[in-house]
């Protein structure tokens, strides 16, 4: 990829990265049913010569909505209700299809959860996307927009809500125990890595905003372009101090990857390490699952369960009295961009919520469509009224026969 980005980890075929990668449901907390119907987490940790670089994506290529400062709202009603702490995939479904009807820019992830998409039938057989777009820097300083995909080697292959909610109950820890396994065994799961550049003067040009995490780059127009293979041949040795510990964050990048403007992404950048002191403790880049395995020099030496094993008086540079070390890394190309404009802080409403699902459930075959609709009807049939009007509403914007057809399912 040296074209596009100054990335050591991606300048030459032959580099093989450690990486760690762990699987997650959105909703499910731990324990849950590992077949519930909800978005899969994809997180993949490079240890690159550089440090460490997180991509922390999903499973489906769109998110719930585009503007960070929603995101503990839209969390808030996916989780169980603050009184009772019923989950919402049992009966509380009305909060989560409150917030979903209220929220039109949705209705594009929902046209991916509710297919089959949202019931993998492995993480073997699962596809991983970054969603957010980020920006890839060459050395040259030039700069491109980048969106990340993983092809999984077995092709795509889910479970239908039947077969998800028997597993449910036989079997919960279902696709846990398939990875584990097929690894124990000597299997491996291996995922192409692939990515859609677009030059950042083409940004203005598009019928949607690239930067927006609701839609997708059309493939005609950005090819899709392999860049390497993960392969997952390891399983953790102590779950604990590896997968539970394990942190992920947009945040963590390494030279030649920035993240671009978009205003998911830059609510993403700083939250993940915010929960992590709370979720791990200050020092939670010193547990080895988290530390990069190239050498840190940071100067910082505080804070609770310090293990640094570092000497001297002078924590802070420049300096004189130690030689002026450590010293600040080379600077690597950064990218540029002139900007001009009015700053203010309102809510991102854009026109074309719909069109891109509308175009994803067109693009299904006529059995996906049928489950999309039955797994749609089988989640709203439990939401108020005024509610599954409002989702009718919506997904007759997108295509009119699904709305129709979602209508007819709940008798409206
Ligand atoms: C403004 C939007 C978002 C915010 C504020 C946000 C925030 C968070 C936070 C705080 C965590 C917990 C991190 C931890 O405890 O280690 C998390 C986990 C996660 N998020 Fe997000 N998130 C957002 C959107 C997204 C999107 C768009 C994706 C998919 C590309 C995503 C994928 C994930 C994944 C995979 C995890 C679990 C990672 C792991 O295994 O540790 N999030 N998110």
């Amino acid at each position: 990829m040296a074209p596009y980005t100054c990335a050591k980890f991606l300048q030459d075929p032959e580099t093989q990265t450690p990486v760690f990668v762990r699987f997650s449901t959105v909703v499910g907390a731990r324990g849950s049913a590992d077949t519930a119907h909800d978005p899969r987490g994809f997180a993949v940790k490079f240890y690159t010569e550089e440090g460490n670089y997180d991509l922390v994506g999903n499973n489906l290529p769109v998110f719930f909505i585009r503007d960070a400062l929603k995101f503990p709202d839209m969390v808030h009603s996916f989780k169980p209700a603050p009184d009772s702490n019923i989950p919402t995939s049992s009966s509380a479904n009305s909060r989560f299809w409150d917030f979903i009807s209220l929220t039109p820019e949705s209705t594009h992830m929902i046209a991916w959860l509710f297919s089959d998409r949202g019931t993998p039938k492995s993480y073997r057989t699962m596809e991983g996307f970054g969603v957010n777009t980020y920006k890839w820097i060459n050395a040259a300083g030039e700069a491109r927009y980048v969106k990340y995909h993983w092809k999984p080697k077995l092709g795509v292959q889910s479970l239908d809500r039947h077969k998800a909610t028997a597993l449910a109950g036989t079997d919960p820890d279902y696709l846990t125990r398939d990875l584990w396994d097929t690894i124990a065994n000597g299997g491996e799961a291996e995922y192409e890595l692939k990515v859609q550049l677009m030059d950042i003067v083409d940004e203005l040009k598009q019928d949607f905003d690239p930067l927006d995490a609701t839609k997708t780059w059309p493939e005609d127009t950005f090819p899709l372009m392999s860049v390497g293979k993960i392969v997952l041949n390891r399983n953790p040795e102590n779950y604990f101090a590896e997968t539970e510990q394990a942190a992920f964050s947009p945040g963590a990048i390494v030279p030649g990857i920035e993240p671009s403007a978009d205003k998911l992404l830059q609510g993403r950048v700083f939250s993940y390490a915010d929960t992590q002191r709370h979720r791990l403790g200050p020092n939670y880049l010193q547990l080895a699952i988290n530390s990069p395995h190239a050498p840190v020099e940071n100067d910082q030496r505080d804070g609770a369960m310090q293990s640094g094993s570092f000497r001297g008086a002078v924590n802070y540079e420049p300096n004189t009295l130690a030689g002026g070390t450590p010293e600040a890394a080379p600077a690597g190309p950064t990218s540029m961009e002139r900007i001009e404009g009015d700053v203010t802080r309102r809510k991102i409403s854009l026109k074309n919520d719909f069109a891109q699902a509308g175009d994803r459930y067109r693009s299904l075959s006529t059995i996906d469509q049928d489950h999309l609709i039955d797994n749609i009807v089988d989640s709203l049939e439990k939401a108020d009224k005024p509610m599954q009007e409002r989702m009718v509403d919506h997904f007759i914007e997108a295509d009119s026969e699904l709305g129709a057809r979602v209508a007819q399912g709940l008798h409206l």
